[in-house]
């Protein structure tokens, strides 16, 4: 089990192939997790460093956890008190970092793109941790593993996001992985917040939630990002909550094997009501769990074609 690959940058160039051999191998990664004693050799004597210019706290630890689960080194590069905040450019602090010895650096970016150049710089592999508008493959694999280890499958099944879909990273990951392994997207949200050429990737555009979450087995809800409200592409966050808050109502419409997702943070009684939230339906919980499992497979599989290569 390798991958070819060097990076990890989004789903859109992640093959049906490649796909199937990380979830696979989180599965495996999976069955670690629950054992009493986590600890393995799988990544004995490297050095994976995380690398955030923006917040975080499920991305960042569930890398630092799954890279102390298997034995590497790892360390992390606080922007605001690194030499960043002293204008050195991204591109000498990858180099930087790399020089000390690091196999995988994990970035987080506001710019989209930002992993891409990186990655054509340093030999080291690099994997996306969200990059501004663009992706967070990482997400959506773990969005991609939950739903197969709840539903058993993930072609021929409905898949509805709700929220601001134009500014999400996880809106995009999620739209390519799960239309390259043949699932069905629907999409609704503010007008305002959908991005205009949306349908070229398969996805349909719903005019209203409820639509969007007919006969769903997955809702997925996005976290709203309040400064929209003063950028003037949403109502009133009351009016929000009203017109697409996932709540009660909304879900009774959906498949009966229903499962409500978000990738978190939550804005409890906003994008989704607390009662759905911590409903038997949600797998909140899960997916963060299940986000080790991933970030412990796509460490292994890089660096072991590190090996091989
Ligand atoms: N889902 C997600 O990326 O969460 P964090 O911002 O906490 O990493």
């Amino acid at each position: 089990m390798a991958l070819r690959r060097k990076d990890i940058l989004g789903l859109r160039d992640l093959s049906l192939e490649e796909i199937d051999e990380i979830l696979n191998t989180a599965e495996l990664m999976k069955y670690i997790l629950t054992q009493n004693n986590k600890r393995t050799p799988h990544l004995q004597g490297k050095s994976i460093v995380t690398l955030f210019y923006e917040n975080s706290t499920r991305t960042r630890l569930s890398f630092e956890l799954a890279s102390k689960y298997m034995g590497a080194s790892a360390a992390n590069v606080s922007t605001p008190s690194s030499s960043v905040a002293k204008g050195e450019t991204l591109l000498d602090t990858g180099r930087t970092i790399e020089s000390m010895g690091a196999d995988v650096i994990i970035i987080r970016h506001p710019m989209s793109g930002a992993p891409h150049l990186l990655a054509k710089h340093v030999d080291a592999s690099i994997i996306n941790a969200g990059d501004g508008m663009n992706e967070h493959p990482t997400q959506a694999l773990l969005d991609m593993y939950t739903i197969k280890e709840k539903l058993g499958r993930l072609n021929d099944i409905k898949v509805a996001i709700i929220g601001d879909i134009m500014h999400s990273r996880v809106a995009r990951s999620n739209i390519w992985g799960l239309r390259a392994v043949g699932a069905q997207v629907y999409l609704a949200g503010p007008q305002t917040l959908m991005p205009l050429d949306i349908e070229k990737t398969g996805a349909v555009v719903c005019t209203t939630v409820e639509e969007a979450i007919e006969g769903a087995d997955v809702v997925m809800g996005l976290r709203i990002q309040k400064e929209r409200q003063r950028e003037g592409l949403i109502p009133s966050i009351r009016e929000y909550a009203h017109l697409f808050g996932i709540d009660k109502e909304r879900i009774e419409l959906a498949s009966p094997n229903l499962i409500i997702m978000h990738p978190g943070p939550v804005n409890r009684g906003i994008e989704m009501t607390s009662e759905v939230i911590d409903s038997p339906a949600s797998v909140i919980n899960e997916q963060v769990t299940n986000g080790v499992a991933i970030r412990m497979a796509l460490l292994y599989l890089l660096t072991r074609r590190r090996m091989v290569a």
